[in-house]
């Protein structure tokens, strides 16, 4: 009798914590409660330009937005040679001393001087496999390189931000 108790006891915990270690549950459960803020909201580190450079990047910023609009807008009239340009002359390794990225990249932490190297590369990887799309009709090592592209716009975005 004295045994049963405890035994009685277990068995009666025991659907409580099947419930709490389902990872299911657990996932949801956490959903609900935490809400975490996008990853773009959470703590970015404040990056301190002088005041011209700061307009400066933010400008070119706009046309590297620019740019990807454009090359979309190519892609969907199959005109791969146009797509390629703009990315490699306002968005890869060719836009370097446009955007003034070797006075800026001193005032980046690494972090961002990797995105911004990976934005550069990958836009010259896509400019690449566009032109070979154009001979190829294969357009899909041109999209992949281009989520590249888009990938470290998103990285550099979520971790850091210009006072
Ligand atoms: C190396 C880092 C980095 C990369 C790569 C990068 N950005 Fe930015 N971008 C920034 C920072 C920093 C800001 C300022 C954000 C802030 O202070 O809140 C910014 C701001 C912007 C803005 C707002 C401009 C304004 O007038 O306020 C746009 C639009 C933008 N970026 C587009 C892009 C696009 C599109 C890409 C990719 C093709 C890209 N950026 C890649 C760092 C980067």
């Amino acid at each position: 009798m004295r045994a049963t108790l405890p035994l009685l006891g277990l068995l009666l915990a025991m659907p409580s914590l099947a419930q709490e270690h389902d990872p299911a549950m657990h996932q949801q459960h956490q959903a609900a409660m935490k809400q975490p803020a996008p990853p773009a909201l959470a703590g970015r580190q404040l990056v301190k330009f002088p005041e011209a450079m700061k307009e400066h990047t933010l400008s070119s910023m706009r046309d590297h937005l620019l740019a990807l609009q454009e090359i979309q807008a190519a892609l969907a009239t199959a005109d791969y040679e146009r797509a390629a340009d703009v990315a490699e002359i306002r968005l890869g390794m060719s836009s370097l001393k446009a955007h003034g990225a070797h006075e800026s990249s001193r005032f980046m932490p690494q972090g961002m001087q990797d995105a911004g190297t990976a934005m550069h590369r990958g836009a010259s990887r896509f400019s690449t496999s566009a032109r070979d799309a154009a001979v190829t009709g294969d357009l899909k090592p041109a999209l992949g390189a281009l989520a590249e592209v888009t990938g470290a716009c998103v990285a550099c975005h979520s971790g850091y931000r210009l006072q």
